[in-house]
Protein backbone atom coordinates (compact mmCIF):
# COMPACT_ATOMS: atom_id res chain seq x y z
CA UNK A 1 0.00 0.00 0.00
CA UNK A 2 1.50 3.32 -1.26
CA UNK A 3 0.14 6.76 -0.08
CA UNK A 4 1.46 10.02 -1.12
CA UNK A 5 1.45 13.36 -0.05
CA UNK A 6 0.29 16.30 -1.65
CA UNK A 7 1.22 19.81 -0.59
CA UNK A 8 0.06 22.90 -2.62
CA UNK A 9 0.68 26.22 -0.60
CA UNK A 10 0.95 28.96 -2.46
CA UNK A 11 -0.36 30.83 0.26
CA UNK A 12 1.97 30.52 2.85
CA UNK A 13 4.78 32.62 0.36
CA UNK A 14 6.43 35.42 2.04
CA UNK A 15 7.14 38.82 1.21
CA UNK A 16 8.42 39.70 -2.70
CA UNK A 17 7.62 35.67 -4.20
CA UNK A 18 3.93 36.33 -2.91
CA UNK A 19 2.97 36.99 -6.05
CA UNK A 20 4.31 34.33 -7.89
CA UNK A 21 4.50 31.12 -5.77
CA UNK A 22 2.39 28.18 -6.76
CA UNK A 23 1.35 24.92 -5.64
CA UNK A 24 4.15 22.73 -4.32
CA UNK A 25 3.38 19.19 -4.65
CA UNK A 26 4.69 16.42 -2.36
CA UNK A 27 4.50 12.86 -2.77
CA UNK A 28 5.41 10.41 -0.86
CA UNK A 29 5.81 6.33 -0.71
CA UNK A 30 5.60 5.48 3.09
CA UNK A 31 6.23 2.71 5.03
CA UNK A 32 9.64 2.33 3.43
CA UNK A 33 10.64 5.72 1.38
CA UNK A 34 8.74 9.15 2.41
CA UNK A 35 9.38 11.88 0.45
CA UNK A 36 8.13 15.20 -0.83
CA UNK A 37 9.02 19.31 -1.16
CA UNK A 38 7.78 22.14 -0.60
CA UNK A 39 9.86 25.54 -1.04
CA UNK A 40 11.68 26.55 1.93
CA UNK A 41 14.62 28.35 3.68
CA UNK A 42 15.22 28.77 7.36
CA UNK A 43 17.04 31.71 9.12
CA UNK A 44 19.96 32.22 11.49
CA UNK A 45 19.88 33.44 14.84
CA UNK A 46 22.44 34.24 17.41
CA UNK A 47 25.17 32.45 18.48
CA UNK A 48 23.36 31.51 22.02
CA UNK A 49 21.18 29.30 20.16
CA UNK A 50 24.13 27.12 18.89
CA UNK A 51 25.12 24.20 21.24
CA UNK A 52 28.66 23.11 20.78
CA UNK A 53 29.10 20.38 17.90
CA UNK A 54 31.01 17.23 18.71
CA UNK A 55 34.81 17.54 18.02
CA UNK A 56 35.06 13.49 17.32
CA UNK A 57 35.76 14.14 13.48
CA UNK A 58 38.73 13.98 11.44
CA UNK A 59 40.13 17.60 10.73
CA UNK A 60 40.85 19.12 7.13
CA UNK A 61 43.55 17.25 4.66
CA UNK A 62 45.60 18.87 2.37
CA UNK A 63 44.13 19.51 -1.17
CA UNK A 64 44.83 17.47 -4.02
CA UNK A 65 43.47 17.91 -7.20
CA UNK A 66 40.63 15.63 -9.12
CA UNK A 67 39.67 15.21 -5.57
CA UNK A 68 35.79 13.36 -5.26
CA UNK A 69 34.37 15.95 -3.31
CA UNK A 70 31.34 14.34 -2.28
CA UNK A 71 32.88 11.66 -0.69
CA UNK A 72 33.73 12.46 2.77
CA UNK A 73 32.24 13.55 6.42
CA UNK A 74 30.52 16.50 7.98
CA UNK A 75 32.91 18.37 10.42
CA UNK A 76 32.31 21.02 13.07
CA UNK A 77 32.31 24.58 11.51
CA UNK A 78 32.46 27.15 14.81
CA UNK A 79 32.31 29.98 12.11
CA UNK A 80 28.86 29.35 10.85
CA UNK A 81 26.14 30.25 9.98
CA UNK A 82 27.35 32.85 7.59
CA UNK A 83 23.53 34.47 7.21
CA UNK A 84 20.93 34.76 9.40
CA UNK A 85 17.24 35.33 8.99
CA UNK A 86 17.38 38.93 9.53
CA UNK A 87 19.98 39.16 7.13
CA UNK A 88 18.22 37.26 3.90
CA UNK A 89 15.22 38.43 3.06
CA UNK A 90 14.48 35.51 0.73
CA UNK A 91 14.20 32.77 2.50
CA UNK A 92 11.33 31.14 2.64
CA UNK A 93 8.92 30.70 5.59
CA UNK A 94 8.55 26.89 5.12
CA UNK A 95 12.75 26.72 5.83
CA UNK A 96 12.60 29.49 8.30
CA UNK A 97 14.04 27.31 11.00
CA UNK A 98 15.29 29.67 13.34
CA UNK A 99 12.68 31.97 13.24
CA UNK A 100 10.22 29.48 14.25
CA UNK A 101 11.88 28.14 17.15
CA UNK A 102 14.36 25.03 16.08
CA UNK A 103 15.18 24.63 19.50
CA UNK A 104 18.25 23.27 18.56
CA UNK A 105 20.50 25.25 16.18
CA UNK A 106 23.64 23.26 16.48
CA UNK A 107 22.70 21.82 13.21
CA UNK A 108 24.25 24.82 11.18
CA UNK A 109 27.21 24.41 13.00
CA UNK A 110 28.86 21.42 10.33
CA UNK A 111 30.83 21.78 6.94
CA UNK A 112 31.57 18.83 4.36
CA UNK A 113 35.08 17.65 4.76
CA UNK A 114 35.67 15.88 1.26
CA UNK A 115 38.23 12.64 1.82
CA UNK A 116 40.61 14.08 -0.42
CA UNK A 117 41.17 17.83 -0.12
CA UNK A 118 39.21 20.84 1.63
CA UNK A 119 36.38 21.95 0.18
CA UNK A 120 36.43 25.71 1.56
CA UNK A 121 33.41 27.94 2.37
CA UNK A 122 31.29 29.85 -0.08
CA UNK A 123 33.40 32.98 -0.68
CA UNK A 124 31.21 35.29 -1.86
CA UNK A 125 32.95 37.48 -3.50
CA UNK A 126 35.00 34.81 -5.39
CA UNK A 127 32.10 33.53 -6.29
CA UNK A 128 30.81 37.21 -8.24
CA UNK A 129 33.82 37.75 -9.76
CA UNK A 130 33.90 34.75 -11.97
CA UNK A 131 29.99 35.16 -12.60
CA UNK A 132 30.81 38.17 -13.96
CA UNK A 133 28.72 38.83 -16.95
CA UNK A 134 27.11 35.14 -16.80
CA UNK A 135 24.29 33.71 -15.73
CA UNK A 136 23.28 30.65 -14.02
CA UNK A 137 19.26 28.48 -13.82
CA UNK A 138 18.20 26.06 -11.28
CA UNK A 139 15.56 23.91 -12.76
CA UNK A 140 13.51 21.86 -10.74
CA UNK A 141 10.74 21.40 -8.09
CA UNK A 142 10.91 23.10 -4.71
CA UNK A 143 14.43 21.22 -3.66
CA UNK A 144 15.60 23.67 -6.45
CA UNK A 145 14.42 26.55 -5.21
CA UNK A 146 15.72 25.69 -1.60
CA UNK A 147 19.21 25.80 -3.46
CA UNK A 148 18.38 28.85 -4.93
CA UNK A 149 17.15 30.57 -1.55
CA UNK A 150 20.78 29.65 -0.08
CA UNK A 151 23.10 30.73 -2.63
CA UNK A 152 21.20 34.27 -2.92
CA UNK A 153 21.27 34.33 0.97
CA UNK A 154 24.90 33.40 0.61
CA UNK A 155 26.15 35.79 -1.56
CA UNK A 156 23.99 38.76 0.84
CA UNK A 157 27.16 39.49 2.29
CA UNK A 158 28.67 40.73 -0.84
CA UNK A 159 25.58 42.18 -2.87
CA UNK A 160 21.75 42.56 -2.96
CA UNK A 161 20.30 41.10 -6.09
CA UNK A 162 17.03 43.11 -7.94
CA UNK A 163 14.38 40.57 -8.25
CA UNK A 164 11.86 40.22 -11.02
CA UNK A 165 9.04 37.70 -12.09
CA UNK A 166 8.73 37.27 -15.64
CA UNK A 167 5.94 34.77 -14.99
CA UNK A 168 4.51 32.61 -12.11
CA UNK A 169 7.38 29.79 -13.12
CA UNK A 170 10.34 31.87 -13.61
CA UNK A 171 11.78 33.98 -11.13
CA UNK A 172 15.17 36.18 -11.67
CA UNK A 173 17.84 37.93 -9.25
CA UNK A 174 20.28 40.25 -11.17
CA UNK A 175 23.35 41.54 -9.81
CA UNK A 176 23.73 44.67 -11.74
CA UNK A 177 27.39 45.32 -10.74
CA UNK A 178 28.02 42.03 -11.48
CA UNK A 179 25.65 41.74 -14.68
CA UNK A 180 24.97 38.37 -13.20
CA UNK A 181 21.70 36.71 -13.04
CA UNK A 182 20.14 33.93 -11.14
CA UNK A 183 17.28 32.35 -12.46
CA UNK A 184 15.06 29.41 -10.60
CA UNK A 185 12.82 27.78 -13.35
CA UNK A 186 9.84 26.36 -11.51
CA UNK A 187 10.03 22.77 -13.60
CA UNK A 188 9.00 19.70 -10.77
CA UNK A 189 9.06 17.23 -13.62
CA UNK A 190 11.58 18.61 -15.95
CA UNK A 191 9.47 17.79 -18.71
CA UNK A 192 6.19 19.49 -20.03
CA UNK A 193 2.97 18.05 -17.72
CA UNK A 194 -0.22 18.64 -17.12
CA UNK A 195 -2.79 17.61 -13.82
CA UNK A 196 -5.63 15.65 -15.15
CA UNK A 197 -7.22 15.38 -12.34
CA UNK A 198 -7.20 17.09 -9.00
CA UNK A 199 -7.72 13.65 -7.02
CA UNK A 200 -6.96 10.67 -9.09
CA UNK A 201 -6.24 6.80 -7.46
CA UNK A 202 -4.10 8.41 -4.81
CA UNK A 203 -6.10 11.41 -4.02
CA UNK A 204 -3.19 13.50 -4.26
CA UNK A 205 -3.78 14.12 -8.19
CA UNK A 206 -2.69 12.64 -11.65
CA UNK A 207 -0.79 13.87 -13.99
CA UNK A 208 0.27 13.60 -17.64
CA UNK A 209 3.79 13.45 -18.09
CA UNK A 210 5.60 13.90 -21.94
CA UNK A 211 8.63 12.61 -20.95
CA UNK A 212 10.18 13.24 -24.19
CA UNK A 213 9.48 17.00 -24.14
CA UNK A 214 11.82 19.49 -22.06
CA UNK A 215 9.36 21.34 -20.13
CA UNK A 216 9.50 24.78 -22.15
CA UNK A 217 9.13 26.67 -19.18
CA UNK A 218 13.37 26.25 -18.69
CA UNK A 219 14.09 24.43 -22.34
CA UNK A 220 13.48 27.72 -23.96
CA UNK A 221 15.85 30.11 -22.59
CA UNK A 222 18.75 27.53 -22.64
CA UNK A 223 20.54 29.97 -25.05
CA UNK A 224 20.78 32.79 -22.53
CA UNK A 225 22.17 30.08 -20.05
CA UNK A 226 25.64 29.71 -18.65
CA UNK A 227 25.01 27.23 -15.92
CA UNK A 228 21.96 25.51 -15.63
CA UNK A 229 21.41 22.97 -12.02
CA UNK A 230 18.89 20.13 -12.84
CA UNK A 231 17.38 18.09 -9.93
CA UNK A 232 14.37 16.17 -9.73
CA UNK A 233 12.85 13.49 -8.36
CA UNK A 234 10.34 14.32 -5.46
CA UNK A 235 7.39 14.72 -8.00
CA UNK A 236 7.76 11.29 -9.61
CA UNK A 237 5.93 9.19 -6.65
CA UNK A 238 2.58 10.87 -7.29
CA UNK A 239 0.31 9.17 -10.21
CA UNK A 240 1.13 9.81 -13.94
CA UNK A 241 0.06 8.94 -17.46
CA UNK A 242 3.32 8.45 -19.36
CA UNK A 243 3.28 9.42 -22.82
CA UNK A 244 6.48 9.52 -25.03
CA UNK A 245 6.19 10.78 -28.87
CA UNK A 246 2.58 12.00 -28.21
CA UNK A 247 1.32 8.75 -27.73
CA UNK A 248 0.64 6.90 -24.11
CA UNK A 249 3.03 4.47 -23.40
CA UNK A 250 2.42 3.62 -19.75
CA UNK A 251 1.40 5.02 -16.55
CA UNK A 252 2.74 5.26 -12.83
CA UNK A 253 0.66 3.96 -9.98
CA UNK A 254 -2.41 4.64 -12.49
CA UNK A 255 -4.13 2.04 -11.50
CA UNK A 256 -5.89 1.16 -14.58
CA UNK A 257 -6.32 -2.53 -15.95
CA UNK A 258 -5.62 -1.51 -19.80
CA UNK A 259 -2.46 0.32 -19.15
CA UNK A 260 0.85 -1.14 -18.40
CA UNK A 261 2.49 -0.16 -15.30
CA UNK A 262 6.21 1.21 -15.58
CA UNK A 263 6.83 2.74 -12.51
CA UNK A 264 8.29 5.52 -11.13
CA UNK A 265 11.65 5.14 -12.09
CA UNK A 266 10.89 4.50 -15.80
CA UNK A 267 9.55 8.17 -15.41
CA UNK A 268 12.22 9.83 -13.96
CA UNK A 269 14.84 8.12 -15.94
CA UNK A 270 13.28 9.42 -19.41
CA UNK A 271 12.34 12.64 -17.86
CA UNK A 272 16.11 12.84 -17.12
CA UNK A 273 17.32 11.89 -20.36
CA UNK A 274 15.07 14.38 -22.45
CA UNK A 275 16.80 16.99 -19.85
CA UNK A 276 20.30 15.75 -20.40
CA UNK A 277 19.58 16.12 -23.99
CA UNK A 278 18.07 19.52 -24.32
CA UNK A 279 21.66 20.14 -22.45
CA UNK A 280 23.90 18.12 -24.05
CA UNK A 281 24.59 20.57 -27.01
CA UNK A 282 23.44 18.60 -29.77
CA UNK A 283 21.07 21.61 -30.97
CA UNK A 284 23.35 24.53 -31.09
CA UNK A 285 21.35 26.13 -28.13
CA UNK A 286 23.44 25.41 -25.18
CA UNK A 287 27.02 26.10 -25.30
CA UNK A 288 27.40 26.22 -21.02
CA UNK A 289 27.93 23.86 -17.98
CA UNK A 290 25.18 21.35 -16.80
CA UNK A 291 24.90 20.00 -13.45
CA UNK A 292 22.62 17.59 -12.47
CA UNK A 293 22.43 17.38 -8.79
CA UNK A 294 20.90 13.79 -7.62
CA UNK A 295 17.99 12.71 -5.36
CA UNK A 296 17.56 14.07 -1.84
CA UNK A 297 16.97 11.90 0.95
CA UNK A 298 14.00 11.69 2.80
CA UNK A 299 14.61 11.49 6.35
CA UNK A 300 11.44 10.31 8.13
CA UNK A 301 12.13 8.46 11.53
CA UNK A 302 10.22 6.81 13.89
CA UNK A 303 6.91 6.58 11.58
CA UNK A 304 5.32 7.92 8.56
CA UNK A 305 5.44 10.96 7.15
CA UNK A 306 1.75 11.59 7.12
CA UNK A 307 1.79 10.41 10.76
CA UNK A 308 4.40 10.60 13.73
CA UNK A 309 7.40 9.99 11.48
CA UNK A 310 9.67 13.00 11.86
CA UNK A 311 13.82 13.82 12.07
CA UNK A 312 14.42 15.16 15.12
CA UNK A 313 18.17 14.38 15.61
CA UNK A 314 20.72 17.16 16.68
CA UNK A 315 23.62 16.04 15.00
CA UNK A 316 25.08 14.40 11.53
CA UNK A 317 25.24 10.63 11.53
CA UNK A 318 28.27 9.48 10.69
CA UNK A 319 29.51 7.90 6.98
CA UNK A 320 28.12 4.85 6.96
CA UNK A 321 25.39 4.80 9.41
CA UNK A 322 22.99 5.58 7.27
CA UNK A 323 22.50 4.27 3.38
CA UNK A 324 20.20 5.01 0.87
CA UNK A 325 18.07 2.11 -0.03
CA UNK A 326 14.71 1.17 -2.44
CA UNK A 327 13.21 3.89 -4.46
CA UNK A 328 15.60 6.58 -3.27
CA UNK A 329 18.92 4.25 -4.34
CA UNK A 330 17.24 3.08 -7.64
CA UNK A 331 16.70 7.41 -8.37
CA UNK A 332 20.38 8.32 -7.43
CA UNK A 333 21.59 5.06 -9.58
CA UNK A 334 19.46 6.39 -12.70
CA UNK A 335 20.52 9.36 -12.52
CA UNK A 336 24.22 8.38 -12.76
CA UNK A 337 23.38 6.14 -15.53
CA UNK A 338 21.84 8.76 -17.77
CA UNK A 339 24.39 11.79 -16.76
CA UNK A 340 27.11 9.21 -17.66
CA UNK A 341 25.33 8.60 -20.86
CA UNK A 342 24.92 12.43 -21.70
CA UNK A 343 28.03 13.43 -20.73
CA UNK A 344 29.19 10.91 -23.60
CA UNK A 345 26.59 12.21 -25.81
CA UNK A 346 27.73 15.82 -25.39
CA UNK A 347 31.89 14.86 -25.78
CA UNK A 348 30.72 13.02 -29.12
CA UNK A 349 28.48 16.22 -30.06
CA UNK A 350 31.56 18.38 -30.16
CA UNK A 351 32.36 18.94 -26.37
CA UNK A 352 31.04 22.66 -26.53
CA UNK A 353 29.35 22.02 -23.11
CA UNK A 354 30.42 20.72 -19.90
CA UNK A 355 28.33 17.93 -18.15
CA UNK A 356 29.24 18.15 -14.10
CA UNK A 357 27.44 15.38 -11.59
CA UNK A 358 26.52 17.08 -8.99
CA UNK A 359 26.55 13.90 -6.15
CA UNK A 360 24.91 15.21 -2.80
CA UNK A 361 23.29 12.20 -2.02
CA UNK A 362 25.82 10.94 0.11
CA UNK A 363 26.47 13.82 2.38
CA UNK A 364 22.47 14.81 2.52
CA UNK A 365 21.44 11.41 3.57
CA UNK A 366 23.69 11.71 7.01
CA UNK A 367 21.98 15.07 7.67
CA UNK A 368 18.53 14.07 9.51
CA UNK A 369 19.19 16.84 11.74
CA UNK A 370 18.84 19.75 9.01
CA UNK A 371 14.92 19.16 8.26
CA UNK A 372 12.79 21.97 9.29
CA UNK A 373 10.79 19.33 11.50
CA UNK A 374 7.46 21.35 12.95
CA UNK A 375 9.49 24.43 13.13
CA UNK A 376 8.35 26.31 9.83
CA UNK A 377 5.86 28.24 8.41
CA UNK A 378 2.53 26.23 7.49
CA UNK A 379 -1.09 27.36 6.47
CA UNK A 380 -3.00 24.24 6.48
CA UNK A 381 -4.11 22.74 3.35
CA UNK A 382 -7.59 21.18 2.05
CA UNK A 383 -5.92 17.69 0.83
CA UNK A 384 -3.21 17.35 3.23
CA UNK A 385 -1.72 17.91 6.34
CA UNK A 386 2.01 17.77 6.67
CA UNK A 387 2.65 17.23 10.08
CA UNK A 388 6.68 17.46 10.14
CA UNK A 389 8.81 18.29 7.29
CA UNK A 390 12.03 16.35 6.75
CA UNK A 391 12.29 16.74 3.12
CA UNK A 392 13.58 20.11 2.91
CA UNK A 393 16.31 22.21 4.50
CA UNK A 394 16.36 24.67 6.94
CA UNK A 395 18.53 28.21 5.70
CA UNK A 396 20.83 28.40 6.87
CA UNK A 397 21.60 24.78 6.97
CA UNK A 398 23.74 21.87 5.40
CA UNK A 399 22.82 22.58 1.64
CA UNK A 400 24.56 26.13 2.13
CA UNK A 401 27.30 23.08 1.23
CA UNK A 402 25.87 22.90 -1.84
CA UNK A 403 27.32 26.40 -3.04
CA UNK A 404 30.85 25.27 -1.43
CA UNK A 405 30.58 22.31 -3.77
CA UNK A 406 28.95 24.65 -6.96
CA UNK A 407 31.47 27.17 -6.48
CA UNK A 408 34.29 24.44 -6.58
CA UNK A 409 32.70 22.52 -9.59
CA UNK A 410 33.25 26.23 -11.45
CA UNK A 411 36.59 27.26 -9.72
CA UNK A 412 38.92 24.13 -8.90
CA UNK A 413 40.73 25.79 -5.26
C1 LIG B 1 14.57 36.06 12.95
O1 LIG B 1 14.36 35.08 13.94
C2 LIG B 1 14.23 35.62 15.25
C3 LIG B 1 14.06 34.44 16.19
O2 LIG B 1 15.19 33.65 16.17
C4 LIG B 1 13.05 36.55 15.32
O3 LIG B 1 12.97 37.14 16.60
C5 LIG B 1 13.17 37.63 14.26
O4 LIG B 1 12.01 38.43 14.23
C6 LIG B 1 13.38 37.00 12.90
N1 LIG B 1 13.61 38.04 11.92
C7 LIG B 1 12.84 38.15 10.82
C8 LIG B 1 13.22 39.24 9.87
O5 LIG B 1 11.89 37.43 10.59
C1 LIG C 1 25.78 41.47 -19.44
O1 LIG C 1 25.96 40.10 -19.73
C2 LIG C 1 25.31 39.68 -20.91
C3 LIG C 1 25.54 38.20 -21.03
O2 LIG C 1 24.98 37.53 -19.94
C4 LIG C 1 25.84 40.44 -22.10
O3 LIG C 1 25.14 40.04 -23.26
C5 LIG C 1 25.69 41.92 -21.87
O4 LIG C 1 26.32 42.63 -22.94
C6 LIG C 1 26.31 42.31 -20.56
N1 LIG C 1 26.02 43.71 -20.28
C7 LIG C 1 26.95 44.57 -19.87
C8 LIG C 1 26.46 45.96 -19.60
O5 LIG C 1 28.11 44.26 -19.72
C1 LIG D 1 -8.53 2.23 -20.12
O1 LIG D 1 -9.83 1.97 -19.73
C2 LIG D 1 -10.56 3.09 -19.24
C3 LIG D 1 -11.91 2.62 -18.81
O2 LIG D 1 -11.80 1.54 -17.96
C4 LIG D 1 -10.66 4.16 -20.32
O3 LIG D 1 -11.30 5.30 -19.81
C5 LIG D 1 -9.29 4.52 -20.82
O4 LIG D 1 -9.36 5.43 -21.90
C6 LIG D 1 -8.53 3.27 -21.23
N1 LIG D 1 -7.16 3.66 -21.54
C7 LIG D 1 -6.53 3.23 -22.63
C8 LIG D 1 -5.13 3.71 -22.79
O5 LIG D 1 -7.04 2.49 -23.43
Amino acid sequence: MRSLLHISNPSACKKHCCSTCRCIVIVIVPATVSLGLFLGALAAASNVYFTSPNQAFTFPRPFSSGCDIFSGDWVPDPDAPYYTNDTCSVIHEHYDCMKYGKPDLGFVKWRWQPDGCDLPRFDPWRFLDRMRGKSIAFVGDSLARNHKDSLICLLTRAAEPKPSWPSSKQTVYYYGEYNFTVTNFWAPYLVRHEQIDEDGPAHTGLWNLYLDEPDGVWAAHLAELDYVVVSASSWFYRPSMLYEAGRMVGCHYCLQPNVTDLTLRYALRMATRAALRALSGADGRFRGTAMLRTVDPSQYEGGEWNKDGNCVRTRPNRRGEKTLEGVELDFRNLQVEEFAAAEKAAADAGGEVRMTLMDTTAAMILRADAHPSKYRGWTPEKHFTLHNDCVHWCLPGAIDTWNDMLLHMLVPA
